[in-house]
């Protein structure tokens, strides 16, 4: 019986343990996490999601501070079109994070960071430009795509010496946006090094409409394999979304993908960013507790605790201090759902927007619980305390519980 040590995930003439531990925004894959996965020899995400955010946490700079003062005339106005990102701040709080995570960084695997194209930050061009050629310098190992179909991302770095030497891959959820991707980077001669496919029961939010249920993972693989062996292509394909023990892992590995991405399993880890107390809700929930809902602001269905405390809260838009999803116009979908709800009830003191959330505001206090359909079954690794928590795991015990396992079964921590 093979266990996912049999298999290794290869770049080049280099050769990884297969498992990758997805980006998880904001912070909730922290570097710990991700550099976990490096000394493990597999490969590990940050993510720079609301990186001005993580930048003031992690070393405290205060660009969030300043912003929100510079911006502060603008509060009670509706119009968001004004609030702009420092592209300098952007970069260093970029290179910040990732320069201090990459100096840490042990053992022979590597640390991507994972950018989301729907963070449009009110200019989504030169913001996601910055970002990965900041990244990039830094010394990133590679980059993940994700959160859009980003046609124009590999050309706005082009120019970066590092564009050909670091690890370049795409998240898509079907084999179309992976072939509108490769047409639309043709002219640039340059392939992607890793083609994640992530299908309907992953975290955060889901490539797929409301109809995600429709969709199946193994099948989604499956096409991208064939049509990348129809061009030629020798792309890794990683698998992603459900994918909960080692023997999970083997039949993908068995199926053709290169690699598994998983997340869910650490988002219960000491070192995965959560607070205790979201950690102890994941451990807790039951398979009806998990719901795939539309109240995030980017269009795409997200999976979360139905317990989660942003759903319903109306509060004031937080774009003054943070503002990561204005569309480039000022415009975001909970700025209109919150506007509509001021205008029906002037007397409200504390209002409820049901439809959309302040996304930006709920991340950053960890208060948008978005998880895996497997989350339910987080319970079923652990052992209970004394006083009914559940105990946490550590990385490596889950990472070296991917990679060791058979037979369907997961370890219990010792
Ligand atoms: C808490 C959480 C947050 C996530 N945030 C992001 C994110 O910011 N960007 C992204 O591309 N994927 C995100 N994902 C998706 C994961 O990176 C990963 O592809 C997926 O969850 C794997 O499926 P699994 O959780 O069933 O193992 C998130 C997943 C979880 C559980």
């Amino acid at each position: 019986m093979k266990r996912v040590d049999d298999f290794r995930l290869k770049f080049g003439k280099k050769e990884y343990v297969p498992i990758m531990i997805g980006g998880m925004g904001v912070d909730i894959s922290t570097a710990e996490l991700a550099l976990e996965a490096a000394r493990l020899g597999g490969i590990g995400h940050i993510s720079d999601a609301m990186i001005s955010d993580v930048s003031d946490r992690r070393f405290d700079t205060s660009f969030v501070k300043e912003k929100t003062r510079l911006y502060k005339y603008n509060i009670d106005n509706s119009d968001k079109s004004s609030i702009k990102f420092d592209l300098g701040e952007v970069a260093e709080a970029t290179k910040r994070h990732v320069g201090a995570t990459m100096t840490a960084k042990k053992g022979e695997g590597l640390v991507f960071v994972n950018c989301m194209e729907k963070l449009t930050m009110n200019a989504p061009r030169e913001t996601l430009q910055v970002r990965m050629t900041a990244a990039l310098d830094a010394g990133i190992d590679g980059i993940t795509l994700s959160a859009g179909l980003h046609l124009g991302s590999f050309g706005l770095m082009a120019d970066h010496p590092r564009f050909r030497d670091a690890k370049l891959g795409i998240i898509v959820s079907s084999v179309r946006a992976l072939q509108l991707f490769l047409r639309k980077n043709a002219r640039l001669n340059r392939y992607p090094d890793f083609v994640v496919v992530e299908g309907p029961l992953a975290g955060g939010h889901l490539g797929f409409g409301m109809d995600w249920a429709q969709y199946d993972l193994a099948t989604i693989c499956a096409e991208v394999i064939t049509f990348l062996k129809t061009e030629q292509l020798d792309i890794p394909v990683i698998a992603a979304g459900g994918i909960f023990t080692g023997s999970d892992a083997v039949s993908f590995l068995e199926g053709g993908s290169a690699a598994v991405q998983v997340a869910t399993r650490f988002t219960v880890a000491n070192e995965c960013g959560l607070t205790d107390k979201a950690k102890q809700e994941y451990f807790k929930a039951s398979e009806e507790d998990i719901i795939v809902n539309t109240i995030s602001p980017t269009g795409y269905p997200m999976r979360m605790l139905k317990s989660t405390p942003a759903i319903g809260s109306g509060i004031r838009p937080g774009c003054e201090s943070y503002g990561y999803l204005l569309d480039g116009n000022g415009g975001c979908a909970y700025i209109t759902a919150y506007n509509r709800e001021v205008l029906l009830n002037p007397d409200l003191k504390t209002l409820k927007v049901m439809d959309k959330t302040c996304l930006c505001t709920h991340m950053r206090n960890y208060n948008c619980w978005t998880c895996g359909s497997t989350t339910y079954r987080l319970k079923d690794t652990t052992t209970r305390l004394a006083d009914g928590s559940y105990q946490q795991l550590s990385a490596e015990h889950i990472f070296k519980d991917y990679q060791y396992s058979v037979d369907n079964k997961v370890a219990l921590p010792t």
